[in-house]
């Protein structure tokens, strides 16, 4: 198959939809879709996941472990059938000392530290029920060397590799982590929802829009969404990604970072948040309570639940926008009439919205997160519930925490009033010192609703960074030539 079709097919969601990266905009790239796990360039559509942890005890098991799940990992050629189960495997940078124990200092220093560090804390910013000290089961961060994302078309196909992949564990002397409490009421292992479609909890719709992946015709002039800000190796990121030379360059070609962050959503809070303001907003706008709730969840995200942008659909829900990702804020909504500026999509992708020269340009994530938990019963919000989040990125830093930055301080742009520190309205950890935690609705340049003190919807449960390695390297740890 000719480079640029297989391009075109890496950058469609396994159904076929093409993203706007089209053949004829793009040079061939020059990485094989061969030798890059799928998950980085596919979207895939697989309704039933599971996503499993595990600490290696040794180099010889770990190698005869990765030997074992080879022949299931799926990478980013195009397939002509849809495979039933696949999986792909991601390491953490213990995990990969495990295989090369001379590799330290060779990676970012926000990779090798971890997601709980201190540099990495001043922008994920877990305090309270989300402080690294309560995440995971194990509560032994570092113990994570290894998770194993596992697709299959049905819950039977799933199941067989699970097992497989137990097993493969049991063989090799792995220890499986099992990142859900007990008292959750389920296994402890993170099983995608697959009720939910593509939609998550809180009800909106999910997986609309993800960077392109073309690749640049000049490096020195990439966007954001470009493939070579993902893919680790390839000149002109401007997040600057690595390592690039040596050995641990040599390593990491061709892989990507996962920051893989467990997050519950309180359901019930979100309900009542919605129920308990939607008076107010009926007084500012008029109409039913049903209305005002299905308004004020919009501008919680920035899309009506149905994924309408508020751009494009500032009204009401539209099935014609529902999957729209061609929009802009400059000019018309430049005053935020329609989307809010701290709404969950505005400060995760402002688009065409200035940001501050030190910020830009504006970081892209690929995101391949799946809903896990069912759905409670109300007035019966028990349960542990959320989102399985995978944010991929070539750089943990300079796109991943950077972002996270910015939903936990909105301070990148000067739309916001300098010094007040609004956060993003649906995620940030609230609570922080300095923190305005309050959310303002414009409603016309001089009519707001000034919601004072927005709740906590979400928990980190936990966090852990991993390299999503190239099929070559994942054949070289498992001791087979590359
Ligand atoms: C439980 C937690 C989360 C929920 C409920 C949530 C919800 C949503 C929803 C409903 C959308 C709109 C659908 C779409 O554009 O595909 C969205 C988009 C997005 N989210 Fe989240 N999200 C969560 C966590 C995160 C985190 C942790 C990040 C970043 C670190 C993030 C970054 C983004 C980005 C970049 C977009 C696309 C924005 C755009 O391009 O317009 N989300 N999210």
């Amino acid at each position: 198959m000719p480079c640029v079709e297989a391009a075109a097919d890496a950058v469609a969601d396994d159904d076929g939809n093409r993203n706007r990266f089209s053949m004829t905009t793009s040079p061939a790239p020059p990485y094989q879709p061969g030798n890059v796990q799928g998950l980085i360039l596919r979207g895939y559509t697989h309704p039933h996941s599971c996503h499993l942890m595990f600490s290696f005890t040794g180099r010889r098991g770990a190698a005869g472990f990765v030997r074992a799940l080879l022949p299931y990992v799926q990478s980013a050629e195009a397939w002509s059938d849809k495979p039933e189960r696949m999986l792909n495997i991601g390491l953490t940078f213990n995990g990969i000392l495990t295989f090369e124990p001379a590799f330290g200092r060779q990676f970012p220093p926000e990779f090798e530290a971890g997601p709980w560090s201190e540099d990495s804390q001043q922008s994920l910013y877990d305090t309270g029920a989300s402080d690294p000290a309560r995440w995971w089961n194990s509560q032994d961060k570092q113990a994570i060397h290894c998770i194993v994302h596992v697709y299959g078309m049905t819950q039977d196909a799933l199941d067989g590799l699970v097992a497989l992949v137990s097993q493969a564990a049991a063989n090799n002397g792995l220890r499986e982590i099992l990142p859900l409490r007990p008292e959750s009421g389920q296994s402890g292992r993170l099983q995608q929802y697959a009720p939910l479609e593509n939609f998550i909890h809180f009800g909106y719709r999910d997986g609309i829009d993800n960077p392109d992946l073309g690749w640049p015709a000049d490096p020195s002039t990439t966007d954001p969404g470009d493939a070579n800000n993902f893919l680790i190796g390839y000149p002109g990121s401007a997040f600057g990604p690595g390592p690039d030379v040596g050995q641990a360059g040599e390593f990491a070609k061709d892989g990507c970072y996962c920051a893989f962050r467990v997050l519950y959503q309180d359901v019930g809070a979100f309900d009542q948040f919605l129920a308990n303001t939607a008076p107010e907003v009926v007084a500012a706008i008029g109409g039913s309570e049903d209305h005002a709730r299905e308004w004020l969840a919009a501008k919680l995200v920035g899309r009506w639940r149905n994924g309408s942008p508020l751009a494009l659909s500032p009204d009401a829900p539209d099935p014609a926008t529902a999957g729209a990702t061609d929009f802009r804020y400059e000019p018309d909504d430049r005053p935020g009439l329609r989307c809010p500026y701290s709404a969950h999509t505005r400060v995760a992708n402002p688009r065409d919205q200035a940001v501050y020269a030190s910020d830009a340009p504006v970081p892209r994530l690929i995101r391949r997160g799946v809903p896990y938990g069912a759905p409670p019963a109300p007035p019966n919000y028990e349960g542990e519930r959320g989102l399985v989040g995978l944010f991929l990125c070539g750089a943990l830093a300079g796109q991943f925490e950077l972002l996270y930055g910015w939903i936990n301080t909105n301070n990148f742009s000067a739309v916001f009033s300098p010094g007040l520190n609004t956060q993003d309205a649906l995620l940030a950890n609230r609570g922080a010192p300095g923190i305005d935690p309050s959310f303002t609705i414009a409603i016309t340049k001089e009519k707001k609703i000034r919601i004072p003190k927005l709740p906590q919807f979400i928990v980190t449960r936990g966090t852990a960074y991993c390299l999503l390695p190239s099929l070559k390297t994942l054949r070289r740890v498992a001791g087979l030539s590359a």
